[in-house]
């Protein structure tokens, strides 16, 4: 659907890297400046390892490198862009003087999105010029294979790009959430943040290593959370009351606390929340019908893993 062809992507590390892969999967012209020009090397070296993956999951041909083009300023790296994807070390104060750099030179509808893993656009944007055409869109490492990504709008952004670049970012094939507006850490690393915090605290008063805590993740709740997240999970772990039962059982375990973190009162208004989403998230469906679900899918990831895990451990 998308008109949009001409990408810059500013900043080549890690995912900026992974952005540039993905663009050329989806037939994308591509623009790359990083203030290092020494990763020009590496960042063609990872493209050509990476490609047989990609080709693979997007059923591409062959990989095309004329359209990847390496500038050494930022003004010609953004000036026939569409799409700004900026990939810059993550700091308030070196993200905020390069937008306005950025929106100096760019052309006047082409959307500035920065990959920040969890500043607040608002305060990123605060001196780029054209605030309305300007977004977060947050992916995951890999960028090339992983589908999701958050979308934060800054309050100033207008709905009109935003619905543009979730448009664009679906085109490329990924999943988009749309923040309801900014916050710090947006959705995923929020969630993944508490969990990490937990872990470091684990390990810090001796309880456990890092290997024994990643196994207590990959082996079962990892395996799950690749279908349906905690919310839903949890829906289930309530048996046929569902997260009405679940919260009734577990909600004053709460109080012990097992973690660190400091849990929220379990007020009505916050109960009906989770009874009403968890219910909508499974449009009526019954907990045997979406158990099912979990469970056939289960089985398959479980067969499918086995291909790889042996090379793993
Ligand atoms: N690593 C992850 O898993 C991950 C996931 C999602 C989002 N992010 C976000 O992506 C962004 C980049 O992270 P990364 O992991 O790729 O970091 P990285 O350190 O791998 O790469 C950052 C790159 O920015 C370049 N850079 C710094 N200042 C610059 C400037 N003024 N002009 C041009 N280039 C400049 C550096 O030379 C470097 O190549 C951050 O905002 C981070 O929060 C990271």
């Amino acid at each position: 659907m998308s008109q949009i062809k001409n990408i810059a992507v500013i900043g080549t590390g890690v995912i900026g890297t992974g952005w540039i892969i993905r663009f050329l999967a989806h037939n994308k012209i591509v623009y790359a400046f990083d203030r290092d020009i020494k990763l020009k090397k590496n960042l063609v070296a990872e493209i050509k390892r990476s490609w047989p993956y990609v080709k693979k999951l997007f059923n591409k041909k062959n990989l095309n490198l004329k359209n990847f083009k390496y500038f050494t300023s930022i003004e010609d790296a953004v000036k026939h862009a569409d799409f700004v994807q900026e990939c810059v070390t993550e700091n308030y104060t070196l993200k905020t003087k390069l937008m306005s750099i950025i929106g100096k030179y760019t052309k006047s509808n082409t959307i500035i999105s920065s990959s920040s893993s969890g500043l607040l656009p608002t305060r990123i944007y605060s001196k780029c010029k054209n605030p309305e055409r300007t977004i977060i869109g947050h992916p995951f490492n890999p960028v090339y294979l992983l589908p999701g990504i958050e979308i934060i709008p800054g309050k100033k952004t207008s709905k009109k790009f935003l619905n543009k670049a979730k448009k664009f970012y679906k085109s490329i094939s990924m999943n988009t959430i749309v923040l309801k507006h900014e916050l710090p850490g947006y959705l995923s690393d929020r969630l993944q943040e508490a969990l990490w915090r937990e872990g470091l605290h684990i390990i810090n008063e001796g309880h456990a290593n890092t290997k024994d805590l990643d196994r207590a993740i990959e082996d079962g709740p990892g395996l799950r959370w690749s279908l349906m997240g905690t919310f839903l999970t949890f829906h289930l772990a309530g048996g046929k009351l569902g997260m009405k039962h679940m919260l009734e059982q577990f909600g004053p375990a709460l109080k012990f606390p097992w973690t660190k973190l400091k849990a929220p009162k379990l007020s009505k208004k916050l109960i009906n929340r989770l009874i009403e989403g968890t219910k909508k998230q499974s449009k009526n469906k019954s907990i045997k019908k979406i158990s099912n679900l979990r469970d056939r899918y289960l089985v398959d990831l479980l067969l499918m893993r086995k291909r790889y895990e042996k090379k793993l451990r």
